[in-house]
């Protein structure tokens, strides 16, 4: 239990704020590469900001505000230039600098557009996704966590918005206990109701879990009734990389990544990025159907409204959905195992004090060298992946992939990795 400013203390994202500031030294996905081959503009809400993600006729991309300052008109309606963004209202043109480059209407002379400056941003694309800096400059380097530079890899990205604060999404990466409840108990009561089979892959009673802090953020581990101290799953564990990804490994075994993204894009609204990428061998060729990197909805309500269970991810949607737009964490009765929940917390606080100190929040990156491949901690052999590929991938959103039957076929057939 938290007090009231106490919770609004961790859960604004706006400029200005104190967690706003922290999430403001961090590189987050505005868009996949995929959704800007065939348009110009992209309309983007990303910590309580309104921008718009352009690319002009040279394919230089721009992250800017989305408001054009002569009259406020939506940049997201404008169309390209050679070098910028024209506004449709009056043809005003900005570079993805911030500068006004043009007022047609002003007269020749006119030094006006040089005194016109509207906020502009840094992006970068990795791995299928373009990325935007909205933070105190120099930017730090943009992560190159193993799957976003994986080679050789199959990749899909699902997305859903969530009309949730990012924090609560996240708590529940630091929540192992639920697994057994909501993913094992609760699921196979909806798989009775729908008589289909029941599974033991994620009923097993926790005997322990643990936390340790590294260099990205926290490791989750945990040891299941009847297995060995050896397992990966106590072992070795996952992380939680601060402040907003949750890196658990794909399905596919080793070489398969899958991260939960969950990008503030507001203080009540949440964008949800699944990112899996499936790394093969240099000798396996990569067939045609599975080369691009296809962008998919995960839906979470069905045609009356009604929360989509049949799948973990919508399970977990819907708790962080019920738990209001904001938890009200100032009546909550947190029990032995929300340790992990508790030392997220901490760690939030403790990064708010280390940037109101002037120092970089933790896991920000300025070293290039340390910046080739970061292989993240990460369990090979996955206790709740043990029903094998094909059925767990359809278990996961990863169901609503357009590439799935392709990807289970390619999988079944390879035998790649398993
Ligand atoms: S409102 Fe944008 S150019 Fe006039
Ligand atoms: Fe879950």
């Amino acid at each position: 239990m938290i007090s009231a400013a106490q919770n609004k203390k961790i859960t604004q994202v706006g400029p200005g704020t104190p967690m706003g500031n922290v999430l403001r030294h961090y590189w987050y996905p505005v868009a996949a590469t995929s959704e800007m081959e065939n348009k110009y503009t992209k309309k983007v809400r990303l910590l309580g900001e309104d921008l718009v993600l352009f690319r002009d006729k040279s394919n230089n991309l721009g992250l800017v505000q989305e408001r054009c300052p002569h009259r406020g008109v939506s940049l997201a309606t404008g169309f390209p230039d050679e070098e910028g963004i024209r506004c449709p209202y009056h043809g005003w043109c900005f570079d993805n600098k911030g500068n006004c480059t043009d007022q047609p209407n002003e007269p020749e002379t006119s030094t006006f557009k040089n005194r016109v400056k509207i906020n502009a941003y840094e992006v970068q694309e990795l791995g299928g996704l373009i990325w935007g800096y909205l933070g105190p400059k120099p930017a730090p380097l943009l992560p190159k966590f193993d799957g976003f530079v994986a080679e050789n890899a199959i990749r899909m990205i699902g997305h859903a918005t969530l009309p949730v604060n990012w924090v609560q999404v996240m708590e529940n990466s630091l929540d192992p206990a639920h697994t057994e409840w909501l993913h094992g108990h609760f699921d196979n009561f909806v798989k009775e109701q729908r008589g289909e089979a029941t599974s033991n892959a994620f009923i097993r009673h926790h005997k322990k879990i643990a936390f340790d802090t590294f260099e990205y953020g926290i490791v989750k581990r945990r040891l299941f009734e009847g297995q060995s101290e050896d397992s990966d799953d106590w072992k070795v564990g996952h992380p939680i990389v601060f402040p907003y990804i949750l890196a658990v490994g794909g399905t596919g075994g080793e070489g398969s990544y899958a991260f939960q993204m969950r990008i503030p894009v507001d203080d009540h609204t949440t964008w949800h990025v699944w990112y899996q990428a499936y790394a093969q061998e240099p000798e396996v060729t990569i067939p045609e159907a599975l080369k691009d990197v296809p962008l998919y909805e995960v839906p979470y309500l069905d045609e009356n409204g009604d929360y989509l269970v049949d799948y973990i991810d919508g399970q977990d949607i819907m708790c962080w959905i019920t738990q209001g737009p904001i938890a009200d964490r100032t009546d909550e009765k947190l029990g032995t195992t929300d340790k992990g929940v508790i030392l997220f917390r901490q760690m939030l606080n403790e990064q708010i004090n280390k940037v109101e100190r002037g120092e970089d929040p933790i896991g920000v990156i300025r070293d290039e060298a340390k910046n080739q491949f970061i292989e993240l901690p990460l369990e090979k052999k996955k206790h709740h992946y043990s029903d094998g590929f094909g059925v767990i991938t359809k278990r996961f959103q990863t169901r609503f992939s357009p590439i799935v039957e392709e990807l289970i076929e390619f999988y079944e057939k390879e035998k790649v990795k398993m």
